[in-house]
């Protein structure tokens, strides 16, 4: 026992399980606790009135039109959520190889970003930049000689980020993985006028599967059939570079940088966290989501037991907050202080 740090003591001296005896000394000594201001929530939009139309693969997530969003954002903000993140899907008629819709100023996502702010002007609104749920081929970005090309594909998320920003939207949070993106939005939105724009980046965004059933919500799947992103998004064997990746979007100018999926990348999480020391944020994706909830609905586990856990683990590893499909059932437990 020589070399044992001397801080850990000994039996029966120390017990641990003293301070976890009642729940006053639990409470006490813990060292995380999830709040409803850690969460983003996200949310899909669709066109209509009066519609909500549950995702099949996402039990207890819902495609809504811009009316119900509306409501729904009031009520998030009311819970205490900061902000919400906004993903349309698009009717299939109105996509097209280079995912023009992406810049039609009242295109799904512009509509919901302007209805939301009228409705609830302090709720946060962030918009993803990335042309998939655009495109009639489900890639993030414009295809030539069947490779997604960089520098002409960041041409156009520049002005699909200021179509975003004029409609309102308040953090523009690019998930294509191009490289100088960041930059380039950066430089657009300041000539523009819109500095104050905050920018999110999906820094370190693995070519994950964890990602199908999102891809059935925004209707991208069908389109992508069967093709991948590997060209662009990162090998998740990898951390070093996930570090780099990082480190070119804070110099590129990010407010704020984001780990995707969530719960089998907590080491990157925590990697990112230590070695720069900003707003870091994770992104507890959707296939994290239906298969805890899949597995709850078998009675195999406590689905929302295991999502309430694995969004305090979230924390515990580094986050400054989450953006999840169940941010709002989550609020509603912890002011129920459950
Ligand atoms: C689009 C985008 C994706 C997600 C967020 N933005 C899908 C993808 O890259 O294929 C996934 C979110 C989720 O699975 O919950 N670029």
């Amino acid at each position: 026992m020589a070399d044992q740090p001397t801080f850990l003591g000994a039996f029966p001296d120390t017990r641990l399980r003293r301070n976890r005896r009642d729940a006053w000394s639990r409470e006490l000594v813990a060292e995380n606790r999830l709040r409803a201001s850690d969460l983003i929530w996200t949310v899909f939009v669709r066109e209509g009135l009066g519609e909500i139309e549950p995702v099949v693969s996402m039990p207890g997530v819902d495609r809504v039109s811009v009316d119900v969003l509306a409501e729904r954002a009031a009520e998030a903000h009311a819970l205490g959520i900061p902000a919400i993140a906004v993903f349309p899907k698009t009717p299939q008629e109105l996509k097209n190889a280079d995912g023009d819709e992406a810049l039609n100023s009242d295109n799904l996502v512009c509509q919901a970003v302007r209805a939301v702010k009228a409705a609830v002007p302090g709720l946060g609104v962030v918009c993803d930049v990335a042309l998939d749920p655009y495109t009639s081929h489900g890639q993030d970005g414009l295809i030539r000689d069947g490779y997604v090309v960089n520098d002409e594909t960041v041409h156009v998320l520049c002005r699909q980020a200021i179509n975003q920003a004029e409609a309102g939207c308040d953090v523009i949070a690019p998930s294509d993985m191009m490289d100088g993106r960041i930059g380039a939005i950066r430089t657009t939105l300041d000539e523009a006028g819109y500095e104050h724009v905050r920018l999110m980046a999906y820094s370190a965004k693995y070519a994950s599967v964890f990602y199908g059933p999102f891809r059935d919500a925004v209707g991208s799947d069908g389109n992508l059939g069967g093709g991948d992103k590997r060209t662009y998004q990162m090998d998740p064997g990898n951390t070093d570079e996930a570090l780099r990746e990082v480190a070119f979007d804070i110099d590129e100018g990010a407010d704020m940088v984001m780990i995707k999926p969530g719960m089998p990348y907590l080491d990157i999480l925590r990697r990112v966290k230590e070695t720069f020391g900003l707003p870091t944020y994770v992104y507890q994706v959707s296939g994290e989501y239906a298969m805890l909830k899949a597995a709850g609905e078998r009675g195999w586990l406590d689905g929302d037991g295991a999502l309430m856990e694995a969004l305090l683990c979230f924390k515990r590893a580094g986050a400054d907050g989450i953006l999840t499909y169940w941010a709002m059932e989550a609020a509603k437990r912890l002011k129920a202080g459950q």
